[in-house]
């Protein structure tokens, strides 16, 4: 069996320079904010899992769904022998295309070392024949990935690319397509615009687990910077904006108070009913997503859509 390589490509002490900077940055913006990517400790990461599972979640079942029933349609355009996959978490929904693509690399990406190493060793337990190099590292950052043979496909699932406000998906997109040569492909998750109540329901499940995974963030700055965040002190929401077409997760402060934040010398004030927005999750249609992959070089082939055309796979090919 080829063992499991983890790389870490950024310094230990830069996400906590990244989580200073982000803390420091959200939290004295007006209104405050906060990026989703420090979500995803190992409570988090498991969190994110049980909402997978939720009955409200739908883009995990529909994108399962794609997948099962596309895989080989995929692996037969893009004959791809390296799949790199962006914010891989469990790597569940994955396996289709490692089973069906030609592959002798996987090159998970992900923030979260503990979902990435769980996930990679149950891998190469499975498939001693495949070379696992997972990377820790931010997406969002220019990756510096091994040389493992082409063609490359990159993929990017779970509708994680709303997460990215546009600017930053626009930016984001520019650089995915730098680590593609001509002919290597994007398989890219979009969850797609549908009626508000199927939407915002599933972002505040009635179990409660969104609401769990959205106040984890302040257990992570309570954790790692020494603040004094109170979970119960915070109301999770959840709300669609029309305009922009995405879905927002909140916190939202039950009373006036004031958080302090030792590691930064910081004191952060909150008046009763002040929100902090923890997330925003885009919805995409075909035209949109289309456009904004051709801005950056990259050439739609195939759109796939569940039976319910809730979510689609979309594959797009480097020119
Ligand atoms: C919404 S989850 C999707 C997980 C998985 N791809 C799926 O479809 O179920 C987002 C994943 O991206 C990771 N992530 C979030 N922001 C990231 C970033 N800036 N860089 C790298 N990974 C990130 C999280 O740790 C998490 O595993």
């Amino acid at each position: 069996m080829s063992p499991l390589h983890v790389t870490r490509t950024l310094p230990e002490d830069a996400t906590d320079a990244a989580l200073r900077a982000d803390v420091l940055h959200g939290l004295t913006a007006t209104p405050k904010w906060l990026p989703p990517k420090w979500f995803y400790d190992a409570r988090g990461s498991e969190l994110f899992e049980q909402i997978t599972q939720l009955p409200e979640y739908y883009p995990t079942r529909a994108e399962r769904e794609i997948l099962a029933d596309r895989s080989g349609e995929i692996a037969a355009a893009s004959g791809a022998c390296t799949l790199v996959e962006l914010g891989s978490g469990s790597s569940e929904k994955t396996r289709y295309l490692i089973d069906a693509l030609p592959l002798a690399a996987y090159v998970p990406v992900d923030v979260s070392e503990s979902a990435l190493t769980q996930a990679g060793q149950a891998l190469v337990g499975e498939r001693p024949d495949l070379h696992v190099h997972a990377l820790i590292a931010d997406f969002t950052a220019p990756l510096d990935l091994p040389a493992t043979p082409g063609p490359r496909l990159v993929a990017f699932l779970g509708g994680t690319i709303g997460n990215l406000l546009p600017v930053e998906r626009a930016r984001f997109l520019a650089s995915v397509r730098t680590l593609l040569a001509p002919g290597d492909g994007l398989l890219l998750g979009t969850d797609l615009v549908k009626d508000e109540r199927v939407l915002v329901r599933a972002y505040d499940d009635a179990a409660g687990v969104t609401a769990a995974f959205n106040k984890n963030v302040l257990a992570v700055v309570d954790r790692e910077l020494g603040a004094d965040f109170d979970p119960d002190a915070f109301d999770h929401v959840a709300l669609w904006d029309a305009e922009r077409e995405w879905i927002e997760m909140r916190l939202r402060s039950r009373t006036a108070q004031t958080v302090k934040v030792p590691a930064l010398d910081l004191a952060v004030d909150f008046a009763a009913g002040e929100e902090l927005r923890t997330e925003v999750s885009a919805k995409f249609r075909k035209e949109g997503v289309t456009a904004e992959l051709a801005a950056v070089g990259l050439e739609l082939t195939h759109w796939w859509t569940d039976a319910q055309d809730r979510f689609a796979l979309s594959l797009s090919v480097a020119r």
